[in-house]
C-alpha cells in the first residue's frame, strides 16, 4: 500500500486517479483549491485520508499546500495533475504578476516538487499537444507576445515534460515520469473529447502506485502505459537546467541536490 498525494482532485481526472487508487487499498490526500471545493472532494471521496487546500495559481498557496502536506507525512508518490487549459481568451495576470497557466501548469509543479518531502515517485500530467509547444525562455509570461491559450497551453506542458526528466535526472533515485492522459471529456476537454475517458486516469495512478515492474523507470514520457516519444527539445539538459533556474529564480527556492 501507497501513500499518494494528487494535485487538483476534485474534479476530472485527479478525482478519478484517486478513486482507482483508494479502491486498490492505497491512501490517498487530496487537494482542493478552496474549503468549499474541499467538502466537495471530501463528499465524493469519503475515504479518502485528508485534504489540503491552496489556490495554485499563487506563489504563497503553493508553499502552503506544500507545508499541509509535509504536516500530514510522508508520501510515496505525488501526481501533479492540477492544470488549467486552453480556453483562457486573454492573459490572466496572477497575483505574482505571472500568467495564470503558466503558474498552474509550470510553477506549481516545481515549487510543490522542490517544497514537499521527497516521494520516490513524481507523476507530472502532461499532453500529447506538448509537441506543438515553443521550447526555450524567450517570453514564457507571455508580456511580448500576442496572447494565445492554445500555444501558452502546450508551451505549459511541453514544461511539465522538461520538468519530469530534469527531476529524472538530478534526482536519480526517484522516479520521475510524465504521462499524456488522452484527450477526454472531463471539464477541461470538453464534451466533445474522443478519447476513452475511463483510461484517463488509469497511466497516472498506475505510476504511482509502482507496483508493476514496468514503473520501474524514470525519464519516460507514457501514454496509456506505453512509452512514447515527445518533443526532442524535452531531452535537452541545457533547456531542462534552464526551467529550473527560471523556476528557481521566481519562486526564490532552489530544487534541493540530490
Ligand atoms: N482532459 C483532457 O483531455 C486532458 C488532456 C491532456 C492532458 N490533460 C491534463 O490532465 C490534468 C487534469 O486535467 P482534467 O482534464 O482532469 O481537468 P479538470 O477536469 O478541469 O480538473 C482540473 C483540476 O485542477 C484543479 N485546479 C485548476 N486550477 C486550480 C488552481 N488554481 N488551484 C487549485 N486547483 C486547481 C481543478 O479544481 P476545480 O475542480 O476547483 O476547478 C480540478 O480539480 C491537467 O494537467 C491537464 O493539462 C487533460
Amino acid at each position: 500500500m501507497s501513500r499518494i498525494f494528487i494535485t487538483g482532485s476534485t474534479d476530472g481526472l485527479g478525482l478519478m486517479a484517486a478513486e482507482l487508487l483508494l479502491k486498490d487499498g492505497h491512501q490517498v490526500t487530496l487537494h482542493a483549491r478552496s474549503q468549499a471545493r474541499a467538502a466537495d472532494a471530501r463528499t465524493r471521496l469519503p475515504a479518502a485520508d485528508a485534504v489540503v487546500i491552496g489556490d495554485l495559481s499563487a506563489i504563497q498557496d503553493m508553499r502552503q499546500v506544500a507545508e499541509q502536506v509535509n504536516a500530514l507525512g510522508h508520501h510515496d508518490a505525488v501526481i501533479h495533475n492540477a492544470g488549467v487549459g486552453y480556453r483562457e481568451p486573454r492573459r490572466i495576470q496572477t497575483a505574482d504578476g505571472l500568467s495564470h497557466v503558466f503558474a498552474i501548469n509550470v510553477l506549481a509543479p516545481y515549487l510543490l516538487t522542490a517544497l514537499i518531502a521527497r516521494p520516490g515517485r513524481l507523476v507530472y500530467l502532461s499532453s500529447g499537444i506538448h509537441t506543438g509547444g515553443e521550447a526555450g525562455l524567450s517570453d514564457p509570461q507571455w508580456e511580448k507576445r500576442r496572447w494565445n491559450g492554445a500555444q501558452a497551453y502546450s508551451d505549459s506542458k511541453l514544461d511539465d515534460v522538461l520538468l519530469a526528466f530534469a527531476v529524472a535526472r538530478r534526482w536519480p533515485q526517484v522516479r520521475s515520469n510524465a504521462v499524456e492522459p488522452g484527450w477526454v471529456a472531463t471539464k477541461m476537454g470538453g464534451r466533445g473529447a474522443p478519447d476513452d475517458l475511463a483510461l484517463g486516469p488509469v497511466t497516472q495512478a498506475w505510476l504511482a502506485a509502482g507496483q508493476d515492474p514496468r514503473t520501474d523507470v524514470t525519464g519516460e514520457y507514457f501514454y496509456h502505459q506505453q512509452t512514447r516519444r515527445t518533443h526532442p527539445a524535452a531531452h535537452d539538459p541545457r533547456l531542462q537546467d534552464a526551467l529550473l533556474d527560471y523556476c528557481a529564480a521566481l519562486t526564490t527556492t532552489p530544487l534541493p541536490g540530490p
